[in-house]
């Protein structure tokens, strides 16, 4: 998976000139496909809208696995918003569902001018069964 988001990565560093940090801790084996799958999605629209509102120059992700968890992070170094202000669009939406089916829960905390952080802890992770 790391290969794959780190040409992701890049490809949105070429194109939008937004910096992405990636860093990976504790990643030993193969993922499940649908829960790799399911990070990758959940990347994509966090990623897009950093792109789209943030106006950030730095992006971090960040996935620390642990025994039986996995927390995955995404901030940013952008405008920010206020949280009681915002419309929940398909994006947010879909990172929550997409979360949900692997009993993961997502929070966001952000304020205007300080940046975004978007959170989801899984529990337990799936790994391949091969
Ligand atoms: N990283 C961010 N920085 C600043 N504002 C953000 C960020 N992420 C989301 N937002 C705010 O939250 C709103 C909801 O995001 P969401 O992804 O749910 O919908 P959207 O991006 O507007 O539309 P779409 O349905 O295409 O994803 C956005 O319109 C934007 O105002
Ligand atoms: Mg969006």
């Amino acid at each position: 998976m790391l290969p794959t988001l780190r040409w992701y990565t890049k490809g949105i560093e070429i194109r939008y000139g937004l910096r992405v940090k990636l860093i990976s801790r504790g990643l030993k084996g193969k993922l499940d496909q649908s829960f790799e799958t399911t990070i990758y999605r959940i990347l994509q629209e966090a990623l897009t809208n950093v792109v789209r509102h943030a106006q950030a120059n730095l992006a971090v992700v960040k996935g620390t696995f642990r025994k039986r968890g996995l927390d995955l992070l995404i901030s940013d170094d952008g405008k920010g918003m206020d949280l009681g202000q915002i419309r929940q669009g398909t994006g947010l939406t879909g990172i929550h569902e997409r979360a949900h089916l692997f009993a993961g829960k997502m929070t966001l905390e952000s304020q205007v001018g300080e940046g975004t952080t978007l959170r989801i802890k899984f529990q337990t992770i799936t790994e391949a069964s091969t």
